[in-house]
């Protein structure tokens, strides 16, 4: 018996992107699995019902008979009632924001997979979804900002004069800025970054934008990742970092601290000193934001500047961001499928960091507390 995987149809609000592609199915048919649909769940990404079955994949709406589900956002907990006990769920989301669906899965002695754990090192980066869909965030956060502004983004000299170009000010140089700063760029604005991290400097350089230095000394995370600096620290960064983005016409910040509350990098007072007009696209909304006024999945506007909270920019490129996922998914599932069974190695570091749940034992110590356990 082979194994069944099943894609779920996203039931989230806005959310547009499916699980997998009818190219990453393929892969998985290859593997020797079974591959079945929720009807039209790939419909808002443009992945038919009609590409699937032309792959041999199946289109069913029961999928109580899965091994493995697979979706893009957390499973809820209606979605739990309807999966096989024993079965594996593979996802995206900090496990703190499905813990009761994650309680559900464990008492039907399922396996639960978080995609946003998956460990940074070189051999997971083909399975990377937090940097495929911070990618699509950073992109998309520029061409959102770009059609808001009543600006050119790129210098114009023309017969009726000289527009200089837009001033872009990219606050946080991950994957998602370092999108947003090439994207900005050959756009043609001209871009300064800012990150607390020194060892991106080069790499904001090589985009061709200008790294802004502040005389500060940050605390470093674990994992290359940022830490959660002081609140000394945040003031001091806050009345720095002012003048720039006073100057700028767009404001793009993407500053996180992974299971962390976002850093405030931008108070109120800093929006009411930009310009009318000026854009700030927060891509930390979902973790509350790096600006003081930033309202998840809204827009506000201050003194003529529109500061929008941007959770759902992978969503908004529906199309490719779930042909990354589903790749990331695939390369992932890859390597437990053996002779077109399921074998779940804890021994290996990519398996073991982001496996939250094994056979019904919850093993991710943060998700332990939060279920007292
Ligand atoms: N597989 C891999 O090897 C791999 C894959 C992706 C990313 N990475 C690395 O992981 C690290 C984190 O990347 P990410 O995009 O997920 O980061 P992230 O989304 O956690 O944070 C985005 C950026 O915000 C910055 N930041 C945090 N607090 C800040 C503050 N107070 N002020 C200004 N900036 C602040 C961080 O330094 C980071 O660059 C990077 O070093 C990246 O190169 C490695």
């Amino acid at each position: 018996m082979s194994i069944k995987v099943a894609v779920l149809k996203e039931v989230g609000a806005g959310e547009k992107r499916v699980a997998l592609t009818p190219d990453a199915a393929k892969k998985l048919l290859e593997l020797g699995a079974e591959v079945s649909l929720v009807p039209t769940s790939g419909n808002q990404a443009l992945f038919f019902d009609s590409d699937y079955l032309a792959v041999g994949a199946k289109v069913d709406d029961n999928y109580s008979d899965a091994d493995v589900v697979i979706k893009v956002l957390p499973l809820s907990v209606e979605e739990v009632a309807s999966i096989k006990p024993g079965a594996v769920t593979i996802c995206t989301g900090q496990p703190a924001g499905f813990v009761d669906a994650i309680a559900e899965l464990a008492k039907k002695g399922c396996s639960v997979f978080a995609m946003d754990l998956l460990p940074r090192i070189s051999r997971a980066q083909s399975m990377d979804s937090l940097s495929s869909q911070a990618s699509a965030a950073g992109y998309k956060a520029v061409l959102l900002a770009a059609t808001r502004l009543s600006k050119f983004f790129p210098m114009l000299m023309t017969a009726a004069g000289t527009i200089p170009p837009a001033k872009v000010l990219v606050m946080g140089a991950g994957v998602a800025g370092l999108q947003a700063i090439a994207t900005a760029k050959r756009l043609g604005a001209q871009v300064s970054a800012y990150d607390v991290r020194l060892a991106v400097k080069e790499e904001v350089q090589s985009l061709g934008a200008k790294f802004v230095e502040l005389p500060l000394e940050a605390v470093e995370g674990q994992g290359g990742y940022a830490g959660d600096q002081s609140a000394e620290f945040q003031a001091k960064q806050q009345s720095l970092i002012a003048d720039t983005v006073k100057v700028s016409d767009v404001v793009i910040t993407t500053a996180a601290i992974p299971g962390r509350k976002a850093p405030i990098l931008i108070t109120k007072a800093m929006v009411e000193a930009m310009k009318p007009g000026s854009i700030v696209v927060d891509l930390a909304a979902s973790t509350g934001g790096n600006c003081e006024i930033t309202q998840d999945g809204e827009e506000v506007l201050l003194g003529g500047v529109t500061v929008i909270g941007a959770s759902e920019l992978p969503s908004m490129i529906s199309t490719h961001a779930s042909q990354l996922y589903a790749k990331n998914v695939v390369n992932f599932l890859t390597p437990m499928i053996k002779d077109g069974k399921l074998e779940m190695d804890l021994d290996d570091e990519v398996v073991s960091a982001t496996c939250v749940v094994a056979n019904g034992e919850v093993r991710h110590q943060p998700t332990r507390e939060l279920l007292g356990l």
